[in-house]
């Protein structure tokens, strides 16, 4: 399938992993670039820029297909060291970033002069327009249904695809609610060039996180999501737990008074302990409501193969007789 995304990005299928915290590490990233995809690491669960630059090494030892960086600009009172970062991005002869959070327009340059192509993560028609004003490549539009950060406007993707279609000149994929060829297909009609997963992406083979993650997603529906953090406007869509319901219960009790350090035993450090070592009540870790729709732990070619093939029945059989 061609698509306006696998044009830019010089890949086989329109299908990206998106940047995953503690998910996000070479092995995921090379499986999924290896099946035709678009693998992404996660930039910032490497603690220092020469940890990534490892991480970056080692994920061209398992691939010699396109992959990608996710850089995740978050407010902070100590930010990580960006320029770092970006330094091990552009010494790697990585081509590809996936970035999120704030706007990413102070990296821009270094990165375009390198020939990186920038992807931005948008929650909002507005963001993902002032990404393409100051020269993103293309935009990977997270509606509510997102597992991680779905912003404070809470417009699910299918109203807000086909209005960043409406407004948008530069590609963009569908992502936050996207599991298989239905997903695709339906991604495509509303207008983008292609589809972005995160929590589908963990319940596969080579997701290199604690077996207990995965079965948590196959043992959950799309009912036990929990937005967590509203009342701090940085909110996100979490798996419930014991733990999100402590949290949960706080923000109710502490209403508007509520500050981040109210919170931070739900919600700081605690990805390790879930994601390497299975302690899944350890604190809140961002899911998709789309856990509802995974049953099963493929490896990311079975997955991504299962789904194009599947979407081209869709698009042949199903879609075509209907005419
Ligand atoms: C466990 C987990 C961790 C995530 N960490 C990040 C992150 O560090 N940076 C980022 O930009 N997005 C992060 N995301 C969001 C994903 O990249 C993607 O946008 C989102 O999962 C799409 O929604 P879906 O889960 O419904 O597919 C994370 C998502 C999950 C599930």
């Amino acid at each position: 399938m061609k698509t306006r995304i696998t044009e830019l990005f010089a890949i086989e299928h329109p299908i990206i992993q998106g940047g995953m915290h503690f998910v996000g590490l070479a092995e995921l990233a090379s499986a999924v670039s290896n099946a035709g995809g678009l693998g992404i690491i996660t930039g910032l669960t490497q603690r220092t820029p020469e940890l990534l630059a490892k991480e970056i090494a080692r994920c061209r030892d398992m691939t010699d297909k396109p992959f990608g960086v996710n850089l995740t600009f978050l407010p902070s009172v100590k930010p990580p060291d960006y320029p770092g970062y970006v330094r091990a991005i552009i010494e790697g002869g990585v081509k590809i970033v996936e970035t999120a959070g704030n706007n990413p327009q102070k990296w821009l340059p270094a990165l375009r002069e390198h020939g990186i192509k920038v992807i931005h993560k948008c929650t909002s028609v507005r963001h993902a327009l002032k990404a393409e004003s100051i020269g993103c490549d293309a935009a990977s539009v997270d509606g509510f249904e997102c597992g991680g950060h779905p912003g404070e406007d809470d417009i699910p993707n299918m109203i807000l695809l086909p209005r960043a279609a409406e407004e948008l000149k530069i590609p963009f994929v569908a992502s936050g609610g996207m599991a298989d060829a239905r997903s695709l297909v339906a991604s495509l009609a509303l207008g983008a060039d292609g589809m972005n997963m995160g929590t589908r992406f963990i319940a596969t083979k080579e997701a290199p996180v604690h077996e207990n993650v995965k079965q948590a997603l196959l043992a959950a529906t799309e009912l036990d999501t929990r937005l967590i953090m509203r009342p701090l406007r940085n909110t996100e869509r979490v798996l419930q737990n014991p733990a999100v319901d402590r949290l949960l219960m706080k923000e109710r009790e502490l209403g508007g008074n509520i500050k981040f350090e109210d919170i931070l035993p739900e919600v700081a450090g605690v990805y390790p302990a879930i994601m390497q070592r299975g302690e899944m009540e350890a604190g809140a870790w961002s899911c998709g409501m789309v856990a509802g729709l995974i049953h099963d732990i493929p490896s990311c070619k079975e997955l991504i193969d299962r789904i194009m093939v599947e979407a081209k029945e869709l698009i042949r059989g199903r879609l075509a007789r209907l005419l």
